[in-house]
């Protein structure tokens, strides 16, 4: 038999004979429950009211044109909200973006030049030379009108950089990217990764547009060092004001339009072989396009880089439907992207946007027969400049660049 209590650290009931020291005891231990109804604390309400006022203006400034498939905050107006002391503008026709010239240039250099000389601006060995600590960019060969003009032209043959060689084709930048772009981008990469050069301004790439005008092609570094180290450009932003020339960005163009609905494919069209279209002699001529477009990325043996640039020797991209094929160049391609068993993840620009010479349609069709009967390449359909327009026709109303799965969507059977 055991005591109920025994050896139990607690009250013992039955021998207390006072109840209410016994009551006393408990409720020390727990409070009464009491029938009140209590408010919410003010500070909670205020906290509630402030949470919900933040989401409301959040949702107001970064609704993305509530749009269900991209996430775009430059559908938006932050500087209706936030107006960003001097140079805040709201052009017609549609809220302006305030990005600052530096915020701009590393989205410009994200966009276009990072493929090449790397996001660390440290380039590629013996393919792209590196923009750190270049002496073209921050060093005894700077100039802001050669630096400006590599930019505008681009840039070829030999060329030494930080002591390694190079010997590579840099396309032009002129067709693709307005004159506040170039600027914007030039200033960022004199200052990013330890340069410590100043600015470059808008006026400066007009200034420099209009005074190689004349000059079509790439330049060379001999080209370059003819001219002077104290040459100027008009239009330098005035010392001690740095972001003086500072113009309200640009909208992203590409990024703000609607997107367009990706159409399904519907009957997909063979590449139609022109009777009198001779084969040949687009291959031969769309060779040396390819030197002076795609080259300097899928490189002349088309085998690309690994992890950066993918190959063309064998890709089911170039070698499958052709309608596929020229949509993907003419409207560009960013993400994820699988050719030949090889992931990439990189950004390929709308080709004719940054090529203006492969707006021509024969043109085009010529850098891709060629492409797709070069190396290992063999394919006896001909892509022709009737074909060309026909997708362009039916793309008409794309803006953006195709991704993983809106091309998968629109050409759900291409091999
Ligand atoms: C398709 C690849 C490619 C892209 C895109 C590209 N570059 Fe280049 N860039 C090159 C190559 C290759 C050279 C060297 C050319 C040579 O060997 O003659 C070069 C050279 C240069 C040079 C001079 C050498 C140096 O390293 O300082 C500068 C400056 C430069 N590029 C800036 C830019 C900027 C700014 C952009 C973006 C607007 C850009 N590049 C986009 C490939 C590219
Ligand atoms: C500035 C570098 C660059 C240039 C120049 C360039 N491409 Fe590309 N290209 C890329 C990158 C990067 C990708 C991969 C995109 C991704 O990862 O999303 C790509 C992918 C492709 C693909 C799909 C994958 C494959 O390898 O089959 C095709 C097709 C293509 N490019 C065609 C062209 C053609 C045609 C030209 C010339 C008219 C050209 N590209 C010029 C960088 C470039």
């Amino acid at each position: 038999m055991s005591q109920p209590n025994a050896g139990q650290d607690r009250l013992d009931y039955l021998e207390t004979a006072d109840i209410t020291e016994v009551h006393a005891s408990i409720a020390r231990e727990h409070a009464e429950p009491s029938a009140d109804v209590t408010p919410i604390p003010t500070w909670l309400s205020i906290l509630c009211a402030g949470a919900l006022c933040w989401a409301g203006i959040y949702v107001g400034i970064f609704h993305g044109g509530f749009n269900p498939k991209v996430f775009n905050e430059y559908e938006s107006n932050p500087t209706a909200f936030f107006p960003l002391p001097g140079n805040a503008t709201v052009g017609p026709g549609g809220p302006a973006v305030e990005l600052t010239p530096l915020a701009l240039g590393e989205k410009v250099f994200k966009e276009v030049c990072a493929s090449c000389h790397q996001l660390t601006g440290t380039g590629m060995p013996g393919q792209f030379p590196p923009l750190a600590g270049s002496e073209w960019v921050d060093g005894s060969e700077y100039n802001e009108k050669r630096i400006v003009a590599i930019v505008l032209k681009g840039f070829k043959g030999p060329v030494t950089v930080k002591g390694a060689a190079f010997n590579g084709a840099m396309p032009g930048q002129e067709q693709a990217l307005k004159p506040n772009k170039i600027a914007a981008v030039l200033t960022y990469v004199k200052q990013a990764w330890g340069n410590k050069g100043g600015e470059i301004s808008e006026a400066q790439v007009t200034a420099a547009k209009k005074e190689f005008l004349d000059h079509g092609d790439q330049w060379t570094a001999e080209e370059l060092k003819k001219i002077p180290l104290d040459a100027k450009l008009e239009g330098a932003a005035a010392p001690g004001t740095p972001q003086a020339n500072a113009k309200p960005a640009d909208k992203p163009a590409d990024t703000t339009k609607p997107v367009a609905e990706v159409k399904p494919a519907v009957a997909p069209a063979p590449a139609p072989v022109a009777a009198t279209f001779d084969l040949a002699s687009s291959i031969a001529s769309g060779k040396a396009i390819y030197a002076t477009t795609c080259i300097a990325c899928h490189l002349p043996t088309g085998t690309g880089l690994p992890g950066t640039f993918p190959p063309f020797d064998g890709s089911e991209w170039i070698n499958g439907d052709p309608r596929r094929l020229v949509a993907l160049v003419i409207k560009g391609y960013s993400g994820p992207i699988t050719v030949k068993g090889q992931a990439f993840n990189n950004i390929l620009i709308a080709v004719d946007t940054q090529f203006p010479q492969l707006k021509d349609n024969a043109s085009l069709a010529n850098v891709l027969n060629y492409v797709r009967n070069e190396w290992s390449n063999k394919n006896s359909t001909a892509v022709t400049p009737d074909f060309v327009q026909k997708v362009r026709d039916e793309f008409k109303g794309r803006v953006e660049s195709w991704n993983a799965a809106d091309i998968e969507k629109a050409f759900p059977a291409a091999k």
